[in-house]
């Protein structure tokens, strides 16, 4: 596969770049320390083009293909993984899902505000006893005509309070199984829809997370995307490529981890020397260099086969499941070769190895992907 970059993919590749080093990167570790994501920076975000990278411009989106949202996402994650979670679930899950399954009522009235990042999503698939086992789904939509009366508690929710519109998947007929899921828009401010507690977490804490509280919240029928039952193939479908800008998330927070190592072990000397003179720290360098190369190959393969129309549910899947293998290793290394150094604020190096577990953990954890990885092997 030719991974050759067209002038417009180098273009947006340094937009993304110059904003993440300019605008990202002065407040990344205050950001971190308070938990408080300024709606300012979505904005500009929005300004060029990142919030709705793939959407239609018929709908005020970019345009652009899934490589060029990937090059995006690898270079904001070098430097704030909160930011690019925010751009990750409003551009692959809310924008993408809207756009493919979406009436065209619907995405007149959301995804035209959802590409310019106006408003921003959020993709509530998660419950408290619905993690990994999604079909498990507890939340419910009664049919009730006209409406659906939504009734439960989603957890873990990516731009729980940031959000305005919410994609929310809810079990109508538990006698269908997952076949009687349906995934609903909700607007923040519907009656009977409450927002819970911020979530205090290890990493990518600039992000706002949420448990969400449904008390008979009634949802108009027009807001269901797709037929009666189609919520759980929605939400697979839509994780599907979700999983590819996650690992991007994660080929950023390796590539920008590694990029520190090398510049810093260029600069620290010990025992007379530079430490990249040491064996052991210039092999580490080798093994990060090595590793991100495989993990961006297949972050492009995954991008490229949804690009050309190719199923991207298994080359997803392996490139998160490697990508955030990668990132984790990387950055815990990197903050070895920055010694004392690393495990202080100030050299980015340790927030970026807390930033680098939740690659393994959300959008599917690891061991989710083996499953959906050996399920098509086994298939095939
Ligand atoms: N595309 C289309 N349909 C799919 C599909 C896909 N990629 N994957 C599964 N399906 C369909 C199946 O074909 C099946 O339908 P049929 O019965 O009609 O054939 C149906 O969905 C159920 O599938 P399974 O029988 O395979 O279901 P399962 O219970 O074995 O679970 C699973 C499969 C892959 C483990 C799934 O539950 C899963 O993906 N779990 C992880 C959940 C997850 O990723 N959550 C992420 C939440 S969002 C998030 O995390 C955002 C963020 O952090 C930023
Ligand atoms: P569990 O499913 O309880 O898993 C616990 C452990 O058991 C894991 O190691 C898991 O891999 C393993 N395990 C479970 N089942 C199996 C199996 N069959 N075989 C082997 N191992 C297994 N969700 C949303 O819907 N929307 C969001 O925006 C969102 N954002 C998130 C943001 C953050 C910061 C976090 C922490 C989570 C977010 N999530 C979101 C939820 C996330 O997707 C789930 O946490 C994840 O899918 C795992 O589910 P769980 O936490 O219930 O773990």
């Amino acid at each position: 596969m030719d991974f050759t970059l067209s002038e417009e993919q180098l273009m947006i590749q340094q937009a993304a770049r110059d904003f993440a080093n300019n605008e990202l990167l002065p407040g990344v570790i205050e950001r971190d320390e308070t938990q408080k994501f300024p709606f300012e920076l979505v904005k500009k975000m929005g300004e060029l083009g990142f919030m709705g990278m793939m959407v239609s411009e018929k709908y005020n989106g970019s345009g652009l293909d899934t490589l060029s949202y990937v090059l995006a996402m690898e270079e904001l994650s070098k430097v704030d993984a909160s930011a690019s979670v925010m751009v990750s679930v409003n551009n692959s899950l809310v924008c993408w899902g809207l756009q493919t399954f979406g009436t065209e009522a619907q995405k007149e009235k959301y995804l035209t505000r959802l590409a310019t990042g106006e408003i921003i999503g959020a993709f509530c698939l998660s419950e408290p006893e619905a993690g990994s086992d999604a079909t498990s789904q507890k939340t419910t939509a009664l049919d009730k005509g006209d409406h659906y009366i939504l009734n439960g508690t989603k957890n873990w929710i990516t731009n729980g309070s940031s959000a305005e519109v919410y994609l929310v998947i809810a079990q109508t007929d538990i006698e269908k199984g997952h076949k009687g899921i349906n995934a609903l828009i909700v607007e923040k401010g519907m009656d009977g829809f409450e927002v819970g507690p911020k979530e205090n977490k290890l990493g990518i804490r600039g992000s706002d997370t949420h448990s969400l509280i449904f008390n008979d919240v009634k949802v108009p029928k027009e807001n269901r995307i797709g037929e009666d039952g189609f919520g759980f193939k929605f939400a697979m479908k839509t994780l599907a490529g979700g999983r590819i800008g996650i690992a991007a998330q994660a080929l950023g927070i390796a590539a920008g981890a590694y990029e520190l190592s090398l510049k810093y072990s260029k600069e620290r000397k010990t025992f007379g020397t530079e430490i990249a003179n040491h064996q052991a720290i210039a092999f580490k360098l080798a093994d990060m260099h090595t590793k991100i190369q495989a993990a961006r190959n297949l972050v492009y393969q995954a991008a490229c086969d949804k690009d050309s129309g190719k199923d991207y549910t298994l080359s997803g899947a392996m490139a998160k499941l490697y990508a955030s293998e990668v990132a984790m290793e990387t950055s815990v290394e990197a903050v070895q070769i920055h010694g004392g150094n690393g495990f202080v604020k100030d050299y980015h190096v340790e927030r970026l190895m807390r930033d680098a577990k939740i690659t393994q953990i959300y959008e599917g954890t690891s061991e989710i992907q083996k499953i959906v990885i050996s399920r098509s092997v086994l298939k095939d």
